[in-house]
């Protein structure tokens, strides 16, 4: 394993583009090959086995590009796959990420948080757990989103229907009296500025990619693997539409990008 390597990051689609600015943001050095599974979007829609399948087969091709570690920005593959994506690679470093039940808990004030993310996060035996493991003394609202997911991909992060469809998700939440809401899914950090108009200002917003940043950097750093590239690459595939997702891509990321094939 070299440390030159890049970093591979998957997603359904282009969410985790907001889990990969916080990686940029604390490890610029590091060449980062981002897979977007636009053709399979949502996966909050999908069941886990397929999850699972499309999972794998990504992973696969992420080694294939030599990369040095995964991360599955995406909270719901995490949820049905990442397990078995540890079981494949044992010894490779696989970052996931879930709704960050602890720190709403911690920063919540009424006790009232709700979590907006797809149906298949909630759905989930490892939601559950999470919310088993830290929720107990806490009432916790839960929010699907169904439809939000295809929006965001189309580009629509502040448009007439975006604002709808969230406004219906999140007035819910706030009458039942959440003070913190967790945004469980990473397409949802794309439209907070939207979603941070849409509720009162002490009302707190929590996401998990810096902390998902932040834990790569620690165990990259554990195993000496950080890169010192002065010209990291970054590379994007898709998996669908390929003229889509560059026209999205380039609203979400710092320069516009070529999109290439993932040809599966
Ligand atoms: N961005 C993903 C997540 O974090 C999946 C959204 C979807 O494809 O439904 O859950």
């Amino acid at each position: 394993m070299h440390k030159q390597a890049p970093i591979g990051v998957f997603d359904s689609g282009l969410g985790g583009i907001s889990v990969l600015h916080e990686i940029r943001h604390l490890l610029p050095n590091e060449s980062l090959v981002y897979v977007a599974d636009s053709a399979h979007v949502p996966y909050g829609e999908q069941t886990p086995e397929f999850i699972v399948q499309r999972s794998l087969a990504i992973s696969t091709f992420l080694l294939e590009q030599s990369v040095k570690a995964i991360v599955v920005a995406c909270n719901t593959a995490t949820a049905a796959a990442v397990m078995e994506l540890r079981l494949r690679w044992p010894q490779l470093l696989i970052v996931g990420m879930e709704p960050a039940v602890k720190p709403a808990v911690q920063a919540s004030r009424s006790g009232t948080i709700g979590v907006l993310a797809t149906t298949g996060t909630l759905r989930s035996a490892r939601f559950a757990a999470l919310l088993e493991r830290f929720a107990s003394d806490v009432q916790v609202v839960t929010q699907p989103c169904p439809g939000l997911v295809e929006l965001i991909e189309a580009g629509q992060l502040d448009s007439p229907a975006t604002r709808a469809l969230l406004t219906s998700y999140v007035e819910p939440l706030l009458q039942a009296g959440c003070d913190t809401l967790i945004l469980g899914c990473t397409h949802y950090p794309l439209v907070k500025p939207l979603l941070r108009s849409l509720v009162p200002a002490q009302v707190q917003l929590i996401d998990t990619g810096e902390a998902v940043a932040r834990r790569l950097h620690s165990e990259l750093a554990t195993r000496g693997l950080l890169a010192d590239a002065q010209h990291p690459r970054d590379y994007f595939y898709s998996s669908g539409d390929l003229h889509k997702t560059e026209q999205t891509l380039a609203a979400l990321w710092s320069a516009p990008q070529p999109v290439i094939a993932l040809g599966f």
